[in-house]
């Protein structure tokens, strides 16, 4: 049993939380978002409310959630103890602020978590490698350890990948949506190919997203019709740039 805090009970601490309940942890969030906080303690038996200086307190292994900017007010005023392992979420935060932020804790980590940690079979970048981490979610989830803090803020721009490629989505399910006239049916069949198409890379890691396209490649059909206009209107060069971006803000180098 470990006794667990989040500091900041927003929309990936409510996930992470749901993730973790059932397991015989004792786990207290922070008292903002109230909302938030009253639903999961309403939801789980194992879960409490407290103020940020109580999380601290009845946690060894404390979850920090919170906006950068927030976190860089309201860290300091908290009693971190040496012996507490500190794991992170927080974009634009670096290890060595947070070092800083926690003082005297020392065994801090960052982590990457997505909203489908909440079921499981998500995947967790993480730098340095935590064995807290491996401890709570090493059963249900996939830890990647990074090897080097850039290498981390990498897979934080590689997250971002996330909304542009749903919302490709989302349109496509649209178009097929106007054809059929049922939204549903659409955005169900159009996760589901995808579903399949994911599934496939994941249960064997030789396949490529390269074999996957090679497969869908054949002259002149409909795949690869559409692949080529986009190509030609400029999407593929568009993301790349997109990711390019963000590299400054990530602290990765041009
Ligand atoms: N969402 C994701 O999928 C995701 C994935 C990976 C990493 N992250 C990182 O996770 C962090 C949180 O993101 P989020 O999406 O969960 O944001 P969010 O829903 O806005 O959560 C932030 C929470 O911090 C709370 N808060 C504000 N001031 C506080 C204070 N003084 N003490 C305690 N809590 C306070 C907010 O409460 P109020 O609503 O009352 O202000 C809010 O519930 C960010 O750094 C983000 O980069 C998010």
């Amino acid at each position: 049993m470990e006794r667990i805090g989040f500091i900041g009970t927003g929309e990936i601490a409510a996930a992470m939380v749901t993730g973790l309940t059932g397991r015989g942890h004792q786990i207290t969030v922070s008292d903002r978002n109230a909302a938030i906080a009253a639903a999961l303690a309403a939801q789980f038996t194992d879960v409490a409310i407290a103020p940020n200086e109580q999380v601290v307190a009845d946690s060894d292994i404390i979850f920090l959630c919170l906006l950068a900017d927030v976190a860089r007010d309201v860290l300091p005023d908290l009693a971190f103890r040496a012996d507490q392992r500190v794991i992170s979420v927080m974009v634009d935060v670096p290890l060595a602020d947070l070092k800083l932020l926690c003082a005297p804790a020392t065994e801090i980590s960052i982590i990457i978590p997505l909203p489908s940690i909440a079921v499981g079979g998500s995947a967790l970048p993480v730098f340095p490698d935590s064995a807290a981490l491996r401890t709570l979610f090493g059963d249900t989830d996939l830890i990647l350890p990074t090897g080097a803090e850039a290498a981390l803020n990498a897979h934080f721009a590689a997250t971002a990948l996330a909304s542009p490629i749903l919302d490709q989505m989302r349109a496509g399910a649209a178009w097929l949506a106007a054809q059929t006239g049922d939204e549903t049916a659409s955005e169900q069949y159009v996760a589901t190919v995808f579903a399949g198409f994911l599934r496939s890379m994941t249960e064997n890691p030789e396949t490529s997203f390269t074999d996957l396209l090679d497969s869908l490649a054949t002259e002149g059909g409909l795949n690869a019709t559409l692949r080529a206009h986009m190509r030609k209107a400029g999407a593929i060069d568009a993301l790349t740039d997109g990711l390019e971006a963000l590299k400054p803000r990530l602290g990765l180098a041009e």
